[in-house]
């Protein structure tokens, strides 16, 4: 299946219940081979960065069973081997082998890791932060040697507070000999999920969620269960078509709290929503007024709902701006929108400012990147007629059933060939 068709227009009613969050499963299953024995891993959504990440253990020969959404991870058998750019490319968080690598065997060998074309994507803060432990980085071309003969702690200042590096050095340090700081850390809820998961273990981490994070080494890290946290991007999405589609469209087990960037922004336009402690019920109402959004870090509005923001805009009346300051390549899909009928002006790729209200007609259009074909789903699930969603691939590797879970709602909506 490499298509997705849909009819727009169709009221939206009934469930939506949330996976575990993405951002958070991709770096507890690198995390997993740190545990000297078996460890569990529940609420893992089904998505295709999860398979990737599965083939990238099966290599290294680890031992790993998928149950519904629990994985078992045994890396008693374990081989530290090249990671051929194959695998390592196949996803972004492919890097947070860097760090589990590195604190267990003291040795990494691997390719550039792959991801969207967001950006540029350096990971130049967690090569720097592995050379802070006491790491030699050897890069050539795509390709990175990193070792140690022993990890030091040490105090680690983070240019940008970036969420891979924040975990990827937060990883790496949790054996090494004493304690080390990471300064300028980002806050975001996943990183709170996996420093949960290695204390769970018997790491020692305090302070993760706020912006300095103190990591004391310890020797052995014994087996675990742990839960990934809902994730927050599909919660935000689904909410964002409940408010264009919804009537009594319950979208279910969430975490408030990590949504509040998106609620308070939504009801600044004039959603209605019935907010209890881990649901949210969304009825559509007829206006929405133009607001402005600025993408940053923890707690401010996620990066990654700018793009499924931008339909939801097309259907406020004014004009909204919108200003991307995380990543450097993130509209690649107005083009596609603009071609359903949207008004929408850029601006040094930085800013948007769309103009409300226009009606989205159905088109032949194609997914750029993860949350741009969300995006482009949610312009189909709107627009008159019918869309054809081509590159699905980028979409099915963040969203876990996403095409079911639409259709159980009364969404018009299938995988094509
Ligand atoms: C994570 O990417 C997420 N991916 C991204 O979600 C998300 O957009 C991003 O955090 C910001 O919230 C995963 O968790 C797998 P960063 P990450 O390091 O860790 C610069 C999605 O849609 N930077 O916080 O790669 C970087 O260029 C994806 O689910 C450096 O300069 O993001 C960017 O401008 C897309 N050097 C900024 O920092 C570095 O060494 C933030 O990047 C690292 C980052």
């Amino acid at each position: 299946m490499s298509k997705i068709q849909i009819e727009g227009g169709h009221k939206l009613t009934g469930t939506i219940n949330i996976s575990g969050a993405k951002n958070s499963a991709v770096a507890l299953i690198p995390s997993a081979i740190l545990c000297d024995e078996q460890t569990t891993i529940t609420n893992v959504p089904n998505i295709s960065d999860v398979d990737s990440l599965e083939e990238i253990l099966k290599y290294l020969n680890v031992s790993i069973k998928r149950d519904n959404d629990n994985v078992t991870i045994d890396c008693s058998k374990m081989e530290n081997k090249s990671i051929p750019n194959e695998l390592s490319q196949k996803l972004r968080a492919s890097y947070y082998f860097m760090g589990a690598l590195l604190a267990k065997f003291h040795k990494v060998d691997m390719h550039f890791p792959g991801g969207c074309s967001i950006g540029k994507r350096p990971i130049d803060l967690h090569l720097k932060g592995f050379e802070k432990l006491g790491a030699k980085v050897e890069e050539k071309d795509d390709h990175i040697t990193i070792s140690a003969n022993e990890l030091k702690g040490n105090k680690i200042y983070l240019d940008i507070p970036s969420v891979g590096a924040t975990i990827n050095i937060m990883i790496a340090a949790v054996k090494a000999t004493g304690t080390t700081i990471i300064e300028n850390a980002a806050q975001e809820p996943e990183i709170v999920n996996v420093a949960m998961y290695l204390n769970n273990m018997g790491a020692q981490i305090t302070g993760a969620g706020s912006n300095s994070i103190k990591i004391i080494g310890v020797k052995k890290l014994t087996k675990a269960i742990h839960e990934v946290i809902p994730d927050r991007i599909e919660a935000g999405t689904y909410l964002i078509i409940a408010s264009l589609l919804g009537e009594n469209l319950k979208i279910n087990k969430i975490i408030i709290s990590h949504l509040e960037p998106l609620i308070s922004k939504l009801q600044e336009a004039g959603v209605k929503m019935d907010i209890k402690d881990d649901y949210i019920i969304v009825n559509k109402v007829e206006k929405y007024k133009a607001i402005n959004i600025k993408t940053l870090v923890y707690p401010g509005f996620p990066t990654d709902l700018q793009q499924p923001m931008i339909p939801f805009l097309t259907q406020c009346r004014g004009i909204s701006k919108v200003e991307e300051t995380i990543w450097e390549n993130r509209f690649q899909n107005i083009p596609d929108t603009i071609k359903m009928g949207a008004d929408i002006k850029v601006e040094n790729n930085r800013i948007a400012y769309i103009k409300g209200i226009t009606p989205l007609t159905g088109k032949e259009v194609k997914a750029t990147d993860l949350r741009g074909g969300a995006s482009m789903l949610i312009c189909g699930l709107i627009a008159k007629g019918n869309t054809t969603i081509s590159n699905i691939n980028y979409i099915l590797r963040g969203y876990d059933k996403i095409v079911e879970k639409l259709q159980q709602v009364g969404a018009k909506i299938e995988l094509i060939d």
